[in-house]
């Protein structure tokens, strides 16, 4: 018996601990703000800009391999939904950016801006 319960605060505990460890991850989209193109361009200044061209007056040379966002803004196949799963997956050899839901909405808003 004495046993039992001490499993089951073992289990409990354990549960408590992986809803704490989990709720963030949904949380942001509670008190999420509208998706802000200002902030995502912020954003790709500091995380994306290393690989991308980020906009279309960019000089700054970037490798070769990874996709210019206006190219991607002006791909019909590169839909908001397939450029923020892109973005919550860890997708080599772009670093594992841990994006938040808010984030991930502003870097699309603004991808998206650049359409012409
Ligand atoms: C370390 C270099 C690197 C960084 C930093 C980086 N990327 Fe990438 N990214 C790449 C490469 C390489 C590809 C092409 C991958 C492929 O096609 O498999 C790519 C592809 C993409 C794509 C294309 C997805 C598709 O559907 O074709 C998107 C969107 C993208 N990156 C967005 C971003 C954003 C937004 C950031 C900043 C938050 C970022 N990347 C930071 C290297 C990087």
């Amino acid at each position: 018996m004495k046993h039992q319960s001490l499993f089951a605060r073992v289990s409990i505990a354990a549960c408590l601990f992986g809803a704490l460890t989990i709720l963030p991850v949904f949380a942001p989209s509670a008190g999420a703000q509208p998706a802000d193109p200002k902030r995502g361009r912020a954003l790709a200044e500091i995380w994306c800009i290393t690989c991308h061209v980020i906009d279309r007056e960019q000089t700054r040379a970037v490798p070769a391999s990874p996709p210019p966002f206006p190219a991607l803004a002006d791909d019909p196949a590169v839909t908001p939904e397939r450029i923020s799963g892109f973005l919550r997956q860890p997708h080599p050899p772009m670093p594992d950016m841990s994006l938040t839901n808010q984030e991930v909405a502003d870097l699309v808003a603004y991808i998206q801006s650049l359409k012409q």
